[in-house]
């Protein structure tokens, strides 16, 4: 894991959740995984050593009744569905550096430290826990908590529950929790702002102490300090953020990865989770005399015919036949250009083909394959490095190289959305580009050859510049665009800061190719989607 670190370099440590594998992931979590992706490579791009972790969160009685009654056991269960997650993953091409699943040694052991470490604090103590429990969240409710007697998180029944158990002195670290909440310089431990002032009301409330050991089950990680008793998963989870990196030390293997990343830039989590990653998270960390993350950034749902997708709901929506049609990038890019980040949104497959037709195939798609072609028919693809001073071409040139900066700015909020509408502005006014200086009028007078090839180097500069600023949020296309143009698709040869530079390029070899984005009849894919 820490082989890659590389100390020349600023650091930048993101999270995603790690995923329950009870049944296959949905295009729900691939919302959240794709935001971090295009995070992490974000960061990559701009010259930072980034560490990237997912995962799965593999105990819990949820998984042991599953597997029960699937007939099999919890890890047999867990095995098969956590190949299906690194699959999914593979096949969205999700940069992630490490994969920890809360199955594994490493993990284990690191737990069970990390549970002595704060017992001989003399932060868990034992006693005796009753209460509401809702067994798909894993969580303990207090009445006053109930929202008509069901579930506050999911809505689901739950059912009156005791045990002997050991308890997290949660309450002891009320008053630093709420501090860290209402925080806001340098920037707020929290955000968005709706869950924040969320979870401070939640704590002002008072918190109590967490039970954080089950006797009822034993697929879990046992307490260090007593048989017969498991770790509560929360807490086998939420550790998974130190763990991967070789914290607590255990056995002499290398912590470098915890001296280098921890603590984290940002823990990515959906909204429903914030209040474990907000309250407990920290409290823990405290207790262990930890450093805190920097920042927990809580996502919307995705939303199907009004409820969120969920594996339970049974409504779900398979990315992996989305890729299949459409291809990584179409996905990827209208996840993170269609939703705002914090907020929930309605998925519906013509809202997304809508998107893919009218951006991809037709924006950038066409801006691509008419530059090309008129490169290849005009210049036989040899187009000169020609700058003129026609003021159509300062104003490309002031809009293409001021574009990202503005980018920067709203990744740092993690304004997908933005950022990708602020670069397809480049895009279209590319396009506008070529009707206003028409190209093909130019060509069919001699005089005017010189400045039909300062149009097409201006094209190609945009498209240049385009094929760096979409490269976090879609690197096949931007490695495409790149061999038309004739430049190297390698990774290591696209550097963010040339996307802030016009006239860069001693000229361009273009070679049309195949079209990025074929258009889509949509209204006989809807028909077919159904279908499937
Ligand atoms: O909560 N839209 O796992 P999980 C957007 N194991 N995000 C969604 C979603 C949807 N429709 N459905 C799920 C857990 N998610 C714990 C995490 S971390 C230490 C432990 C998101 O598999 C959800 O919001 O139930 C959450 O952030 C993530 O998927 C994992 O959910």
């Amino acid at each position: 894991m820490s082989a890659h670190i590389d100390p020349a370099k600023p650091k930048y440590y993101i999270t995603t959740p790690i995923y329950y594998p009870s049944s296959n992931l949905h295009i729900g979590h691939t919302y959240c995984t794709v935001m971090a992706d295009a995070m992490a490579r974000f960061k990559r791009l701009s010259g930072y050593d980034v560490m990237f972790l997912t995962g799965t969160d593999e105990h819990g009685q949820k998984i042991q009744r599953i597997a029960e009654e699937a007939g099999t056991t919890p890890q047999a269960y867990v095995d098969e569905i956590v190949a299906g997650v690194k699959d999914l993953w593979a096949t969205m091409e999700i940069s992630y550096d490490d994969f920890i699943r809360t199955t594994e040694a490493r993990h284990k052991v690191r737990v069970q430290e990390l549970f002595k470490r704060i017992y001989e604090r003399g932060d868990i103590y034992r006693g005796t826990y009753e209460g509401w429990y809702c067994t798909p969240c894993e969580s303990y409710w207090t009445d006053k908590q109930l929202v008509d007697g069901k579930c506050p998180d999911c809505g689901r029944p739950v059912e009156w529950a005791s045990e002997d158990s050991y308890f997290f002195r949660l309450s002891k670290y009320q008053d630093q929790v709420l501090a860290l909440l209402e925080r806001t310089e340098p920037e707020p431990f929290l955000d968005p702002e709706t869950r924040r002032n969320e979870m401070i009301a939640f704590v002002k409330q008072g918190l109590d102490d967490l039970s954080v050991s089950r006797s009822t089950f034993d697929w879990g990680i046992p307490v260090p300090i007593e048989e017969g008793q498991v770790i509560y998963v929360w807490l086998d989870a939420l550790t998974n953020y130190i763990t991967a990196l070789g914290f607590p030390e255990y056995n002499n293997e290398s912590r470098a990865g915890y001296d280098r990343y921890w603590p984290a830039d940002v823990h990515l989590v959906g909204k429903e989770i914030v209040r474990f990653h907000s309250i407990i998270w920290p409290a823990l960390l405290m207790s262990a005399g930890l450093p805190l993350p920097g920042q927990i950034r809580g996502h919307g749902w995705l939303l199907l015919d009004g409820g969120k997708i969920s594996k339970s709901k049974g409504n779900v929506v398979d990315p992996v036949i989305l890729i299949g049609r459409y291809g990584v990038d179409a996905l990827k890019y209208f996840l993170l250009r269609e939703y705002t980040f914090g907020q929930d949104g309605l998925y519906t497959n013509e809202v997304m083909l809508n998107r893919i037709n009218g951006d991809l195939a037709n924006d950038l798609g066409n801006l691509l394959s008419r530059t090309c072609g008129m490169a290849e028919k005009y210049f036989d693809g040899a187009v000169p490095q020609a700058t003129g001073a026609d003021a159509l071409d300062g104003e490309l040139a002031a809009l293409a190289t001021g574009i990202a900066e503005k980018v920067e700015a709203h990744m740092d909020r993690f304004a997908f959305n933005h950022a990708l509408a602020e670069i397809w502005t480049l895009v279209q006014r590319s396009n506008k580009y070529i009707d206003e200086t028409a190209p093909w009028a130019l060509a069919k007078d001699e005089a005017q050859k010189s400045r039909l090839a300062e149009v097409l180097y201006a094209l190609c500069e945009s498209l240049r510049i385009l094929s760096i600023l979409i490269h976090p949020y879609m690197h096949h296309s931007a490695e495409e665009i790149r061999r038309q143009l004739g430049l190297s698709p390698e990774e290591q040869d696209i550097l963010w800061q040339d996307a802030k530079q016009w006239g860069k390029e001693a000229g361009y070899t273009v070679k049309k190719g195949e079209s990025l984005f074929p258009r889509i009849d949509v209204a006989k894919e809807l028909e077919l989607l159904e279908t499937l």
